[in-house]
């Protein structure tokens, strides 16, 4: 007899607590999930999909008690919630400013990407792991999503971690994204829950803030999300960026890659005042732990007394490129916004 379902549910508890993934089936296809208060998990979901940029991650959880711990939730966004969930709709809400989410899951965004999905297993996993798990489709990068375990395994081959088996999924399309963050509801990406639905359910609701006036409407935002450079927030920090830079010029705060350093710094204060070379992505050189690292190190550097920022070049391969991707948005954000 092999495992019974409680071992295996154990074991994949152990295996997140370590930083590492399993595979879980939810309702609408199987997620590659890790935890998603954990930097290095977060990174490793990455590596392991093979996507060259870092896409924001859908954050789940099983109740709504553990959802507004991260995210802010209006009215009307507790409505949609108690309705909808659980099951196949993604909310967009604003972050809750302590949450310990991983800001690398987020991609440094101050919105967040969250649902409770309404598989059985899913539940059992994350009420029994008890904290969110950061969770992108189980294939790579570019591949379909899978909706059963043979196709989770052609896709990830050997890089699949433990799979929670849990049959063919019910629902056999992604969670319909739905953004609250902005004056009104909008879907991002269509999926398991139709705009129909979301449209009736929503429009029975006069706009926040007491006012009255027409009931809220509905837009669809025609693939807006297909590729994550047309993602209309994307974090950048305020202080210009200057790239592939050999050190830090005054005023600078240098972002370094590599032997030089030979600790992680992401205090500000201490790193202007006492340390020469004082943030580090990686002091291994592994682009895998510079990504984890990525935006918290970003934020660290863009505050006072910092006037610009500089990077060390970043080695093209694996999740460096996703880095270097995101890097370059960042800088040619900037001069944009000089230009104007
Ligand atoms: O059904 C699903 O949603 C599956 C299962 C595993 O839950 N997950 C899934 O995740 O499809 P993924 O990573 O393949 O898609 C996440 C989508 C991306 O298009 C991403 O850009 C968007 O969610 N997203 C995440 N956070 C966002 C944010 N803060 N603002 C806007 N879009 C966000
Ligand atoms: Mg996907």
């Amino acid at each position: 007899m092999g495992p019974s379902f409680s071992d295996t549910l154990n074991q994949a508890c152990r295996i997140l607590s370590q930083g590492n993934l399993v595979v879980m089936p939810t309702e609408t296809v199987y997620g590659l999930a890790g935890d998603a208060t954990c930097d290095q998990a977060v990174a490793l979901i990455y590596a392991t999909k093979g996507r060259p940029q870092f896409n924001p991650l859908i954050i789940h959880v099983d109740t709504l008690e553990k959802a507004q711990e991260i995210a802010v939730f209006s009215d009307l966004a507790l409505k949609i919630a108690h309705h909808f969930w659980p099951g196949p709709l993604t909310l967009i809400l604003p972050r809750q400013p302590l949450s310990k989410i991983s800001l690398l899951a987020s991609a440094g965004l101050d919105t967040i990407a969250l649902r409770i999905p309404a598989h059985p297993i899913a539940q059992a996993l994350l009420k029994t792991y008890n904290r969110p798990l950061a969770a992108p489709s189980a294939n790579r990068s570019n591949h379909i999503s899978p909706t059963c375990v043979p196709d989770v395994r052609r896709s990830l081959g050997e890089k699949t971690p433990l799979i929670l088996e849990g049959g063919n999924c019910t629902v056999g399309l992604e969670s319909t994204i739905l953004d609250l963050t902005e004056s009104s509801p909008h879907i991002l990406r269509p999926g398991g829950i139709s705009a129909d639905d979301l449209e009736l359910f929503i429009g029975k609701f006069p706009p926040e803030e007491g006012q009255s006036g027409p009931p809220h409407s509905l837009q669809i935002t025609n693939g807006a999300l297909k590729s994550p450079g047309l993602l209309k927030r994307h974090y950048a920090p305020d202080r210009p960026l200057r790239l592939n830079a050999e050190r830090g010029l005054p005023g600078e705060a240098f972002l370094a890659f590599g032997k030089v350093a030979t600790r992680l710094n992401t205090n500000a204060h201490d790193a202007f005042t006492k340390d020469p070379i004082p943030f580090n992505l990686s002091p291994n050189g592994c682009v895998q732990e510079a990504a984890a690292n990525l935006f918290r190190c970003l934020y660290a550097c863009d505050q006072e007394p910092f006037k610009a920022i500089a990077v060390a070049p970043i080695p093209h391969h694996g999740l460096g490129v996703a880095i270097n991707d995101r890097l370059h948005r960042a800088a040619a954000n900037k001069k944009n916004q000089k230009g104007e």
